[in-house]
């Protein structure tokens, strides 16, 4: 475990310019020497930041168990520069994912593949499939190429916490257990890829995110079924179904309940001006997110004690892009609570839903959100 403080170095690669400037090369190698020689490093995506190590190294890749204290039986996704290296850790190449990352890549979507024997276990968790993504981010790709191989990156943050859209955030929460941080400036999707297991037909969402259904479905020309809904066993005929492992594949380990969750504790109300108030007026300091905006409404709310509130963007892609930096930053305010308003039940808003679902299940089983009292710490 190392005791200092991680270099965080700025990365930039100016639109319409034909190469980053040097600084940013030299950068970059430096990046991709830690990562040949088995160090860990945080990189920016369009997606959020990842904690990367080289995939092919177990060692290196248990490190990054290590670091993040996340359990060894969720699987890590691998990114990869471009559809070739992903085919080389594919014992099958489904014909699912050929027309997904014909289609989508680089972008925030990741296939789950059957794996062949480069990939270690650790990567894995020991399962028969690897989950793998050409990020969208240039300077990322051109690591990539630099280091030679496909990086394992889970979102770069303590297991179970949220993830990190800035360098900032990778800092605050891995800093003294990494080797160094690429600053690529704030991400642009500011929600985790979406995962489409292509070892099953239909192929099946099993976490969604800024690539919606329709345009998966629009990709593969077919319908895809999504976690929730039952797996239907795989037809046998031929070139569609090559590398279907069955139904029981379809399991995303890190789809569990609690994920992306802040330290203050956070609720959804369907009645969200109501239920702020309540909640101030019992004594509580809130942190409210909400789409509301009308002006009588939130000065009557605040007016009831002690209320944040954080206008909040009326678009889902909007939304994603500033809903972690926000939950971080309400985080270091130590407020007693979080309260956001019911999202609209529609396809657009899907992931956002499942990540604040997810931010406010109680951390065990047994857990109460305990009741808000005057100076409560988080
Ligand atoms: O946008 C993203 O995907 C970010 C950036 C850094 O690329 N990465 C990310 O990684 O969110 P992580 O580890 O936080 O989430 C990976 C998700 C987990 O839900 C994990 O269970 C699932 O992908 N996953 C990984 N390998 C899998 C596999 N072989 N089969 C099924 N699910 C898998
Ligand atoms: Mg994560």
């Amino acid at each position: 475990m190392h005791r200092t403080l991680p270099d965080v170095l700025p990365i930039e690669w100016p639109e319409g310019s034909p190469q980053p400037p040097a600084s940013t090369e030299q950068s970059l190698d430096r990046a991709a020497d830690r990562l040949r020689g088995g160090g860990l490093v945080a990189i920016p995506t369009e997606t959020v930041y990842g904690l990367a190590a080289d995939a092919l190294d177990a060692d290196a890749v248990r490190s990054i168990f290590r670091a993040k204290g996340r359990p060894a039986g969720n699987p890590l996704i691998v990114h990869v520069a471009d559809v070739a290296m992903a085919r080389g850790l594919a014992e099958v190449w489904p014909a699912a994912a050929e027309r997904i990352t014909s289609r989508l890549w680089p972008g925030p979507v990741t296939v789950v593949v059957p794996r062949n024997e480069r990939v270690p276990d650790a990567v894995t968790a020991g399962g028969p499939t690897v989950a793998v993504r050409c990020p969208g981010n240039r300077l990322t790709r051109r690591l990539i190429e630099k280091v030679g191989r496909p990086l394992a990156a889970p979102s770069a943050n303590r297991s179970e916490a949220v993830s990190p859209t800035t360098a900032h955030h990778v800092l605050d929460s891995l800093g003294g257990r990494i080797d160094l941080i690429l600053d690529g400036g704030p991400c642009p999707q500011g929600i985790e890829s979406t995962v489409v297991d292509c070892t099953v037909a239909p192929p099946r969402i099993l976490r969604p995110g800024p690539v919606d259904r329709e345009a998966i479905e629009a990709a593969l020309g077919q319908t895809v079924a999504t976690s929730g809904e039952p797996a239907t066993m795989p037809p046998d005929n031929g070139q569609e179904t090559a590398g279907c492992i069955g139904p029981h594949a379809a399991r995303s380990p890190g789809t569990q309940q609690r994920h992306y969750a802040p330290r203050t504790p956070l609720e959804i109300a369907a009645d969200p001006a109501d239920r702020v108030a309540e909640l101030a007026r019992q004594g509580g300091r809130i942190g409210w997110l909400t789409m509301l905006a009308d002006r009588e409404r939130l000065r009557a709310v605040s007016a009831a004690g002690e209320v944040v509130i954080v206008p909040m963007p009326a678009t889902a892609e909007l939304f994603a892009r500033q809903l972690y930096a926000t939950l971080h930053a309400i985080d270091r305010r130590g407020l007693d609570r979080i309260v956001v308003d019911a999202l609209p039940d529609t396809e657009a808003w899907r992931a956002v839903r499942d990540r604040l679902s997810r931010a406010s299940h109680p951390a065990s089983p047994t857990a109460t959100v305990s009741p808000v009292r005057k100076g409560a710490s988080p």
